[in-house]
């Protein structure tokens, strides 16, 4: 942040932890969790320090105020080769795997090879435990592309500051017709994974939405009861009880959804890689739609772009006062490791619309 007062909205303003570091979160997502009786804002991230590759894994920061952040570290680790398995930090966190197991998550954690992109976290108040899930991609054997694998990964930690054990990488829902318009995924890579983000509604069912068929749809779908897995099989699962299929056709990316007032709304970007587009919203009375589009929520200058941002979530601050932040990446692709984030306050308007309005540097009042 700019100072200890000012949140940095279209400036998109480098941000620093408190030992003078950048912020390496991107494509993340902030809310409050209250750990051994203290409530504090924590940070899930992207760690992009050395750019797209080497892969980071995930980092956290925590922060009292939203300004101070402290670094948290990375908590989930990637490895340089499958004999890591055997550094002490490994084995602590996985335990003696057998050769089978060990490869089955290298592939998702091989630093030289793996995507990771877009982590979120939810807490199971159930099982006690902190859950990411994340969109797990990059090359492996039969596929060389970064984007062909397009699986979600799951990982889960006893705190929200790790050591979170990666369990697995999987792909999701699908729509039941082989004669369907996959996108560039086809039939056989159906229940694609690409950008997604979490939903916990306030009955404690959690929801994860994605970008999949080649990214021209986008679904929701139900998580089990422990959110590690779907809640339904994926080849038994139910379109429009288990999952729905939303947006059909209009490619949409960078989900971000969040709860007002008996309203949901699901902030979305268009797919243009790491460059800027417009923003769309949409709201509808149940996580899993039906959802109604509601056009562009930036109305100032620069909304073709979404202010040189693309929707990473929204942070609900005060939900019972309507303080609602959206947290947006500004993507340097040259140069990942200092893609800005850009930080902006919700207008909430009459018949359940929103506004992005563009400031530059700006406060609560
Ligand atoms: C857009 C996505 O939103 C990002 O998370 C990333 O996958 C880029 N595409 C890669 O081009």
């Amino acid at each position: 942040m700019p100072d200890n007062k000012t949140f940095s909205g279209a400036a998109g303003e480098r941000m620093y932890d408190t030992k003078g570091k950048l912020i390496q979160a991107h494509g993340g997502q902030i809310q409050k969790f209250t750990v051994n009786g203290t409530k504090r804002w924590y940070w899930i991230g992207e760690d992009k320090t050395d750019g797209y590759r080497p892969c980071g894994g995930i980092h956290m920061y925590s922060s009292s105020d939203l300004f101070q952040l402290k670094d948290e570290g990375v908590i989930l680790r990637t490895m340089d080769t499958i004999e890591d398995f055997m550094l002490p930090y490994f084995k602590q966190t996985y335990g003696d795997l057998d050769r089978i197991e060990q490869e089955r998550l290298f592939v998702d954690l091989d630093r030289q090879n793996c995507v990771i992109e877009r982590p979120k976290i939810i807490y199971n108040k159930k099982t006690g435990k902190y859950v990411i899930w994340f969109h797990a991609d990059g090359r492996c054997s039969g596929s060389e592309g970064d984007y062909g694998k397009a699986k979600a990964g799951v990982a889960i930690a006893d705190s929200p500051t790790g050591n979170f054990r990666f369990l697995g990488s999987y792909k999701l829902n699908y729509h039941n017709d082989p004669t369907a318009d996959y996108g560039f995924d086809g039939w056989e890579n159906r229940g694609s994974v690409r950008d997604m983000n979490l939903f916990l509604d306030k009955d404690d069912t959690a929801y994860i939405i994605y970008s999949s068929e080649g990214n021209r749809t986008t679904y929701i779908s139900k998580l089990n009861d422990a959110y590690t897995a779907l809640a339904a099989e994926r080849d038994t699962a139910r379109e429009g009880i288990d999952f729905t299929r939303n947006f059909i056709g209009a490619y949409k990316e960078a989900h971000a959804m969040f709860h007002y007032k008996n309203k949901y709304y699901l902030i979305q970007s268009g797919c243009t890689g790491w460059s800027p587009n417009p923003a769309s919203y949409a709201v509808a009375d149940c996580p899993m739609g039906p959802w109604k589009e509601m056009g562009d929520p930036c109305p100032d200058v620069g909304k073709e772009t979404t202010y040189d941002s693309q929707s990473a979530c929204v942070i609900p601050v005060e939900e019972e006062n309507g303080i609602y932040v959206y947290m947006g990446d500004r993507w340097n692709e040259q140069d990942l490791a200092d893609s800005r984030y850009v930080w902006l306050p919700i207008q909430f308007l009459p018949d359940s619309r929103i506004a992005l309005p563009r400031m530059e540097n700006w406060t609560f009042n």
